[in-house]
């Protein structure tokens, strides 16, 4: 699939990966990004003045219907959804304290609202001769990190969600495609990024390179041998992954 002259929503495209996507399809295509921090997507906005930005926490379901309502009054021509925003808490599930709410809004960002977002823009991307959902996903989806309590799991049901639709079969005009990232050097990490990290340039290229090509499960970077490792051997995916 060919990403120009087309309309595309980026889930928090203010930062890291989202960022770098919107900075490389903005060129040749009406970009829409969305994230929390209105302060992100004004700096967002300055460095890429043709970007058009919607402030929104996805964890709540009306701040998705009202990101659903702008796209469908503003921009109906939309034909790529890049399901990016995500976040991640760490820590030993038993010993967080407020676990069972900081896993609620976890699944909701990272699982619920890809889920709400492409079911309420399907008819949308529907009327596009090309279009496609791309959800954005981890290697944690195949093999878990103990320090993420919730995370991992939030990744494998996007992965299961995604793959559930590929098996439906075809979806007229509109591909579901999954991208599983390795480490990349983005905030997320908050001045941390482990070892081994790729770029966000890096990861971005990888993606697009496997969109064009019409690939439906692109595994960048290292994912592609964790993918194999956890074929093979699931400890020792578990053991590469946990040092
Ligand atoms: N970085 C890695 O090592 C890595 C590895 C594997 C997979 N991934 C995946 O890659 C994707 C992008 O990650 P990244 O590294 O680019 O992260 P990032 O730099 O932290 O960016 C996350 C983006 O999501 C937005 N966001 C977070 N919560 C949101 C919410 N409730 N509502 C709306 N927007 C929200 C953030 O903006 P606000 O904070 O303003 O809301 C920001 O724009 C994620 O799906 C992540 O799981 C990353």
């Amino acid at each position: 699939m060919q990403i120009k002259n087309k309309t595309i929503l980026i889930t928090g495209g203010s930062s890291g990966v989202g960022l770098e996507l919107a900075e490389q399809l903005t060129a040749e295509n009406t970009v829409l990004i969305c994230g929390r921090s209105q302060e992100k997507l004004d700096q967002a906005k300055a460095n890429l003045p043709a970007l058009h930005t919607f402030q929104c926490d996805l964890a709540k379901e009306q701040d998705r219907q009202n990101l659903i309502k702008w796209i469908q009054e503003e921009h109906p021509e939309l034909s790529v959804l890049f399901n990016n925003a995500a976040i991640a808490n760490s820590g030993n599930f038993f010993e967080l304290e407020d676990a069972m709410s900081l896993a609620q809004k976890e699944m909701d960002i990272n699982f619920i609202a890809p889920l709400h977002l492409s079911k309420a823009l399907y008819p949308l991307l529907q009327k596009q001769s090309n279009s496609a959902i791309v959800n954005i996903s981890s290697g944690l989806a195949y093999s878990p990190l103990a320090e993420y309590s919730f995370y991992n799991a939030t990744k494998a049901a996007l992965h299961s969600f995604t793959q559930g639709l590929q098996l439906q079969g075809a979806h007229g005009n509109t591909q579901v495609v999954e991208v599983l990232l390795p480490v990349v050097d983005t905030p997320w990490h908050k001045g941390e990024t482990p070892k081994g990290a790729i770029s966000a340039k890096e990861a971005v290229d990888a993606m697009l390179k496997g969109i064009r090509n019409g690939q439906t499960e692109i595994r960048v970077g290292l994912t592609k041998v964790l993918y194999l490792v956890s074929r093979i051997s699931p400890k020792l995916a578990s053991k590469i992954i946990n040092g």
